[in-house]
């Protein structure tokens, strides 16, 4: 392998196992993990606690030029998201504010508004970088995309799992209900939908276990590893 900063797209719907996937393959080759969605799910935080209804751009926008939004890495390898300096990497894992990123990730000045820095993150290192439009409009040129899926139930039962762990109280309906409603703002916004990239490999996880999906996108990163190098 050649020095050349080597960069993987992740796109998927939510509990598709974008993350936890993304985590492992990053970590298996020594590349940063960028989650977008915690990006997203930090102005989802903001918005929620300045009382601004998600689904308002006239609302959301004026808060925009007043939020400093960073994120750094924990000893252990996670990315932990700071709004105006606190951090708030646990506060913006709630079904509340999954469901207030998704509606101010509508908005075209929110989704401008963190471009560089998702882009800033991919030039400084080698990445997998998860999201919705990670392929088609963050990081077009990436060397490898992958478009990840699996059946709405399977990630529903997966995501109450997460958050069963967590004691929190939701019921598989619930989450199902939340995920399917995510799932459709998410596809049919106007400003950057989830879709896969025309030229994104589709991994579909219903029936895989995590080890077998984390191997079998290594072995798709090994494989164009080898072609561009
Ligand atoms: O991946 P997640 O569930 O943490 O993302 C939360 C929301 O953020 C998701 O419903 C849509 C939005 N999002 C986005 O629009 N673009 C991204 N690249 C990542 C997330």
């Amino acid at each position: 392998m050649t020095d050349r900063r080597f960069s993987v797209a992740i796109d998927g719907p939510s509990g598709a196992g974008k993350s936890t996937i993304a985590r492992a393959v990053a970590a298996r080759f020594g590349f940063i993990y960028v989650d977008t969605g915690a990006i997203y799910r930090t102005v989802g935080l903001a918005a929620r606690r300045a009382g601004a209804d998600p689904y308002s751009a006239r609302a959301v926008e004026p808060l925009l030029p007043g939020l400093s939004i960073r994120f750094d890495y924990g000893a252990d390898g996670t990315q932990r998201m700071y709004l105006n300096g606190e951090d708030v990497s646990r506060a913006i894992r709630t079904p509340e504010i999954s469901m207030y990123a998704s509606a101010v990730s509508a908005i075209p000045a929110v989704r401008a508004y963190l471009m560089d820095m998702q882009r800033d993150a991919a030039g400084r290192s080698s990445v997998v970088m998860d999201g919705r439009d990670i392929g088609t409009v963050v990081l077009p040129q990436a060397d490898l995309k992958i478009f990840l899926t699996a059946s709405a139930e399977a990630r529903a039962g997966r995501r109450l799992a997460e958050l069963k762990a967590k004691g929190d109280p939701s019921t598989f309906d619930e989450v199902l209900a939340d995920m399917v409603r995510r799932d459709e703002q998410d596809t049919t916004r106007a400003a950057a939908p989830l879709r896969a990239a025309a030229d994104a490999v589709a991994v579909d996880t219903s029936d895989m276990t995590l080890d077998e999906s984390v191997e079998r996108v290594c072995a798709l990163v090994r494989e164009r590893m080898e072609a561009v190098r």
